[in-house]
């Protein structure tokens, strides 16, 4: 399986969602996810980000696909509707098969798994996440999904200071698999 990154924002508990959305806003995020899921070093390639199919359904039509992205979602369901130019896989092990043929893996720079919790759940299982972006919003909200147990394999190698947002704390963190050490 070819390696990855998860991009992920977190309250203090490890929540991610509610009721197939985001528990909070925060703009300053939505920013960082979109520059750290669109920068590519080779100007002539993109990114892809790989979803489930219920985050996929809670970006805002008229965001999606994401632009400037290779837009992979995860669905069993066969009839379900995706504009042409998204990828839809039927397992996670299919969509980095597929972005692994060498029409795409010519284009694609780099793989991002970016939600819900059942991807990341599933995506962690594999052991080929590299790099964990997670924001850490200091927090408690509601929430009905969760980030699975990481840190036993994940070594924080950066954070940002605390950052303040309306009535929101936070920070970006960056965590790499141990194996990389
Ligand atoms: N905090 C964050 O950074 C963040 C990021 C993303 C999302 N979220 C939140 O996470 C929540 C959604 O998470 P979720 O776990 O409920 O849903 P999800 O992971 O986004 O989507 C689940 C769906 O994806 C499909 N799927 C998952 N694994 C698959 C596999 N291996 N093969 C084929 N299809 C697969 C299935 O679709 P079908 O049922 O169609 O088969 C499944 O029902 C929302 O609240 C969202 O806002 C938070």
């Amino acid at each position: 399986m070819k390696s990855f990154d998860i991009v992920v924002a977190l309250d203090q508990r490890n929540g991610v969602g509610l009721n197939g959305a985001l528990p909070w806003s925060l703009s300053p995020d939505m920013q960082y996810f979109k520059q750290i899921t669109t920068r590519t070093e080779d100007p002539s390639k993109i990114n892809a980000v790989i979803m489930g199919r219920k985050t996929w359904e809670s970006i805002p039509e008229k965001f999606r696909p994401l632009s400037r992205r290779m837009n992979v979602v995860l669905t069993r369901n066969k009839d379900f509707v995706l504009p042409e130019e998204v990828l839809r896989a039927e397992s996670l092990e299919a969509a980095f098969q597929e972005l692994s043929k060498q029409d795409l893996s010519k284009k694609v720079e780099k793989v991002f798994v970016i939600g819900g919790a059942s991807v990341y759940g599933q995506a962690l299982e594999t052991e080929a996440c590299q790099t964990i972006y997670l924001t850490r919003i200091l927090s408690d909200f509601k929430c009905d999904t969760f980030f699975p147990q990481f840190e036993n394999n994940f070594k924080e190698v950066e954070s940002s200071d605390l950052e303040q947002h309306g009535d929101l704390t936070y920070c970006f963190t960056v965590f790499q698999n141990k194996t990389l050490f």
